[in-house]
């Protein structure tokens, strides 16, 4: 069976995989989560070795890039010895997902352990707003994380910005002149409907893409820039900065068509699609008597025929998928 490419039906290569390695976060974002979680109960999340099995079979099948998610990743104690051991795998891009709040202490032994990028969550810039929206979360803690990131090294930083209207929608051009200053990237995110939420009405708060594009042409030339990053955003340059400003448009813009990736949860079920629940259980496989890696291989290989074509969010706030970003990874 020597296949060492991911295809689906639509002639996709699967080559990046994010993996979620804890549902729990310090933090508890109004577009994420509840109020009060409830969170797995340990049997049911997969061990560090389990992971890291996944991550070997995903690699020896073609996979170049992993992407480490939560919840937070950071949270999930011993953390720095899965990174160590998937920094060893080779990959052209091994890249964290984080919410910034323990990077003063995580960064540079997560950087020294061989992770090569993170993308940091900072959606306000005003200690209030962000309390408000990440309920929990503390900025200048965030801040002093990212200046942490900064020193560490990494091949890249971005920051990730959700943006709702009412909420932050009127820091974007703050939060672009902070991204210039900190030289690094920066991509806006429209929210999308993941789980319920009851803090605001995501129909109405949506901000589209192309909205804060225009808020940011008042102040700078966008000019789209030519390399693909293998991911959703598309960027743009400014003339007078090395900062890459990118928009993560789910409603407006359909990135499904180059779509390269799946996600794996932290229960084990690979998700062929963000937007679409089609899933296959690879923990009842990690579990099975006798384990065997041609069985997971063989496991993730038909999983592939599942991805769908496409997802299809609306843009009027209902929720068509139940579960949290959280499970999932963002
Ligand atoms: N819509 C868009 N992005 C989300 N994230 C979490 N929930 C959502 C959502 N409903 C993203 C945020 C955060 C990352 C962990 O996941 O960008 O930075
Ligand atoms: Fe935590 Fe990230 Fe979700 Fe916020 S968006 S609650 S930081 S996992």
């Amino acid at each position: 069976m020597p296949q060492n490419k991911l295809t689906d039906r639509f002639g996709r290569t699967v080559n990046y995989v994010r993996l979620s390695v804890t549902d729990r976060c310090d933090f508890r974002c109004v577009y994420c989560m509840a109020e009060d979680m409830t969170f797995l109960p340990r049997q049911q999340v997969l061990t560090l070795e389990e992971i890291a099995r996944v991550a070997r079979n995903f690699v020896d099948l073609g996979t170049e890039k992993i992407r480490l998610t939560g919840g937070e990743p950071l949270v999930r104690k011993d953390i720095l010895e899965l990174v160590k051991e998937i920094g060893t795998y080779g990959l052209r891009d091994f890249a964290m997902t984080t919410n910034g709040s323990q990077l003063t202490t995580m960064a540079e032994p997560l950087r020294k352990a061989g992770m090569h990028r993170l993308n940091i969550s900072l959606d306000s810039l005003d200690a209030e707003k962000f309390r408000n929206i990440t309920r929990t979360g503390k900025l200048s803690q965030v801040l002093d994380g990212i200046d942490a990131a900064r020193e560490a090294g990494f091949r890249g930083i971005k920051i990730n910005t959700v943006v709702m209207k009412g909420r932050n929608d009127e820091e974007i051009p703050e939060l672009i002149e902070f991204a210039r200053k900190k030289k690094v990237d920066i991509s806006f995110i429209e929210e999308m409907p993941l789980g319920e939420i009851s803090e605001h009405d995501r129909g109405l708060a949506l901000c589209t893409s192309e909205e804060v594009r225009d808020i940011i042409r008042k102040h700078h030339e966008l000019v789209p820039a030519t390399e693909d990053s293998g991911g959703p955003a598309r960027y743009y340059r400014m003339e007078d900065s090395e900062t890459r400003v990118g928009f993560i448009s789910p409603h407006s813009h359909n990135f499904c068509s180059t779509c390269n990736r799946v996600r794996v949860t932290v229960e084990g079920r690979l998700l062929l699609c963000l937007g679409n629940e089609h899933s296959v259980d690879l923990r009842r496989v990690l579990r099975g008597n006798p384990v065997t890696d041609d069985k997971l291989r063989e496991t993730i290989i038909n999983a592939m025929d599942l991805k769908p074509e496409r997802h299809h969010f609306s843009s009027n706030g209902d929720v068509q998928i139940l579960r949290f970003m959280n499970m999932t990874g963002g």
